[in-house]
This record gives C-alpha cells, structure tokens and sequence, in this order.
C-alpha cells in the first residue's frame, strides 16, 4: 500500500488519514447469553452455590497452568486479595511502579502498608530493577510488578532481587494477558498474581477479577478474603480477620466465562495487529516503540510510543492532537492522568483516610513516608514524550495502516516545520 507523506495535514486543512471506518465492535453474543440464561434459570446468583464462578476458576487456573484461581468483584479487589493473603502487619512497604492503575495501590493501602515507588525503565516504563533496588529498606515486604499496556516487565531481574531479599513479588496483570516473559504467560512465576475483567481489558464482565496462585495457603486465605472470613468451607462463621466482601456474582463468572473462550482469538488479533503497526512505524524516524525484550510478547492493551521532542519540536500532546485530527484515538499518555500515581493528591496530601494520615504516617508504626517531586524522574518526565493508541481487536490490517500512515504524515511534517534536518522514511509511504 503506498502512501504519501507529504499531503496536507488534516489540522491544515488536509484530508485525514484515516478513511476506512473500524468494525463494530462486538465482544459479547451467544455463548454470554445462553451462560446468563442458565445462571437466571438455576435461581442461584450466589458464586460460593453456583456452577459459573467455579468454572470460571477452574478454566482460568488451567489456563495458566497454576493450581488455583479465586476469582473477585475487580482487578482492584484481586490486587487487595493478593497483598492481603501474606498477612504482613501494617507498616510494611511495598514497592511498585510509578506508573499504573490506582487498583494497584487500594489494598496495599487499605491493608496498612506502604507503597514506595520505584521508577519505570525509560524504553519500556515498565518497573526499573535498579530504582527497585535502590527503594528497598528494612521494612521492604513485597513487590507488585505492573505489566504495563501489555508488555512484560523484566521478570528474571525483579525475582532475582525477591530471591535475594526473602520478598514475594506479586504479578499484576490486569493490563497483560497474553502477555510473556522469555516464552512464558505472566502470571505464571509469581506466588500469586491477578487480572482484571474491567471493560476496559482484553476480556470483560463489565467488572470481575481473579487471583492466580499455586500456593494451598495462599488459596485458603484469598477464599476468606473474597468472603468476609466465613469459613463456609469448614461450615463455621466465626472471621479472624478483617476481610471484605469481594465475591464475583454468578452473573458476571457467567460473562467472564463466555469471554475466556474468546480470549486467544482476542489476544491474537491485538497482537498481529501492533506487530503491523511496530513494523510500519519501526522506519518513522523521531519515533521510538517500547522495547519488547527477547522471548517476550507484547498483548497490546494499548500500543504507545515515544517521541523525539527535539525532532519534532512540539509536546506530546500537540502530536496527539495532530493526529486526533487525523482520525487517530490518540493521546499523550494519560493512563494515569497525565502523571505518576504518587502525584495525585491522595499521596501529595498523605490522606488515605479522613482525617488522618494514617498509614503514610503513624506512631505506631514509626512509618513517615511522602512522595516528592521528582522522586522517580524517568517516570515524570514519560508524559510530555509517549502517545498512546488504541488498537483492539477489531482494528482490520487497512485500519492498521492507515493508523501508521497518519503518524508518519504527522510525523513528516512536524519534523519539517521544526527544521530537522533528515526526513522521515517509511516502508510503503511515498514522499510525493
Ligand atoms: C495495572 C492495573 N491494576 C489494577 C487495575 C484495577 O482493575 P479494576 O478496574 O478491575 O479494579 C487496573 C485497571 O485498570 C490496572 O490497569
């Protein structure tokens, strides 16, 4: 397919690039339907007496190979079962990265912990081992590991410093199924990890999470924290700890079941269709894609990249704009708001809860953590330099390249209007 570069950009007037409409898109039918039609027909929504959830475990743990799953009401929820069952007093810290989804940080919150943040890799914004390094103290009793919009985070060297320091690393792949990691799904290594079913992920139950691990123990008290601590196994109501009411409802392991028979089709068609936008953007020059490392497999929960800003002279958000314009849903990387996690005011302000500042904060404890500015640089500076896309999985191979030939043009022509001196070349683009 042959485009040209050169032709006007839409902001000026131009025709956009992209011209071909994107499918419907259409996630849920009749296998959705006829699991729902069977949890309504039983008069039993409640999981712990309901065929659905069980199956759901079943089939996701088998999946990924591990012994257990405990699916939950989110991915949020999932992270919170996780941190929870290692049963770590309040004012232990857990490292994580600086640049994910809130649900991340709730339970390690709500638990008494404190998150540190440690700072993303500069080609990959996934967790840096180093900063990892760096962040641990003596109080160090965890590590959540984000697989960030799909791509692995750099596993051997974050269990290596688990290893090394008797600390659990935790696998959250809420962004990442399908993901791999020198040949191997994530979610798999660690002790436990989990995954999201928000609308916004591969597979969805409009919300729903799961834990994954191999651990009987592990398995006991994630099912008691799905469950406010009943001990509906043994038959005795007698809580010993403090646990929420986190239980998936027979409705949604009825949705999330129809979609996991979809998931490889899905994970498939997302990741044939960023390899071909990687290939296509891989000779745009100014314009850089997250390394993926060796035996690694993107997911492509979002595509990003980054830009040269000296090439093109203009912040992220303007490239963005540009190719919005163009028919592009892009933005410069706002997945967590256009900042890292330990920006917002929860952590700014230290007011988790009201009126206190409890746990960042305590005397009992001893624990007094704040976050400043600049505390992890590579992290802050990620969003004036990546765009992010969205490219799911009923995006065709001409949506695909029409995507890749409106960067290019975009690309072309601020890199001409800033005065850099070599033109972008792209495979299958013409200059006139
Ligand atoms: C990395 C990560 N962790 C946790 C979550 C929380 O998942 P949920 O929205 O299902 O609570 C998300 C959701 O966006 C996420 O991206």
């Amino acid at each position: 397919m042959k485009f040209d570069i050169t032709q006007r950009l839409a902001i000026d007037g131009g025709a956009p690039a992209v011209q071909t409409p994107i499918p419907a898109r259409k996630r849920h039918g009749e296998a959705e339907k006829r699991h729902l039609a069977e949890v309504i027909d039983s008069e039993m929504l409640f999981f712990y007496l309901g065929t659905k959830v069980r199956e759901l475990e079943r089939r996701f743990a088998a999946l990924y190979g591990k012994k257990h799953c405990i699916a939950c009401s989110s991915g949020t929820a999932a992270v919170h079962i996780a941190v929870a069952s290692l049963q770590l007093p309040p004012g232990c810290e857990v490292i994580t990265s600086s640049i994910t989804d809130m649900g991340t940080l709730t339970g390690i919150l709500y638990q008494g912990l404190i998150p540190v943040f440690a700072d993303v890799e500069p080609d990959t914004l996934n967790l840096d081992p180093e900063s990892v390094r760096a962040a641990l103290t003596p109080r160090t009793a965890a590590i959540v590991a984000v697989h960030h919009a799909g791509l692995a985070a750099d596993l051997d060297a974050l269990f290596e410093i688990g290893r090394e320091n008797g600390i659990p690393v935790i696998e959250d792949c809420a962004q990442a199924y399908g993901c791999e990691y020198a040949g191997v799904l994530v979610g798999q290594r660690a002790p436990s990890s989990t995954f999201s079913l928000n609308h916004f992920k591969h597979i969805t139950a409009g919300s729903g999470g799961m834990v994954l691990t191999g651990d009987d123990r592990l398995r006991y008290i994630a099912s008691l924290f799905v469950d406010k601590c009943y001990q509906r196994e043994e038959g005795i109501r007698n809580p010993f700890f403090l646990a929420p009411n986190y239980q998936m409802t027979e409705m949604q392991g009825a949705v999330a079941l129809a979609q996991l028979e979809q998931l490889a089709e899905f994970i498939d068609r997302r990741w044939r269709a960023g390899t071909r936008l990687s290939a296509f953007l891989a000779e745009v020059d100014g314009i850089t894609l997250q390394r993926i490392r060796t035996g690694s497999k993107h997911s492509y929960f979002m595509f990003l990249f980054k830009l040269n800003l000296e090439r093109f002279g203009c912040p992220a958000e303007e490239f963005a704009g540009a190719l919005r314009s163009e028919g592009v849903n892009a933005k410069a990387h706002l997945i967590t708001g256009g900042r890292p996690v330990y920006l917002y005011d929860l952590f700014q302000k230290r007011l988790a809860f009201p009126g206190s500042n409890y746990p960042f904060v305590s005397r009992d404890t001893g624990v007094d953590r704040d976050y400043p500015r600049g505390l992890c640089p590579v992290a802050e500076n990620a969003f004036s330099r990546w765009i992010t896309l969205e490219l799911l999985e009923n995006y065709t191979d001409q949506n695909v390249d029409e995507i890749g030939f409106a960067i290019a043009k975009v690309a072309y022509h601020f890199s001409s209007r800033a005065g850099s001196i070599r033109q972008p070349v792209t495979r299958g683009a013409t200059k006139s």
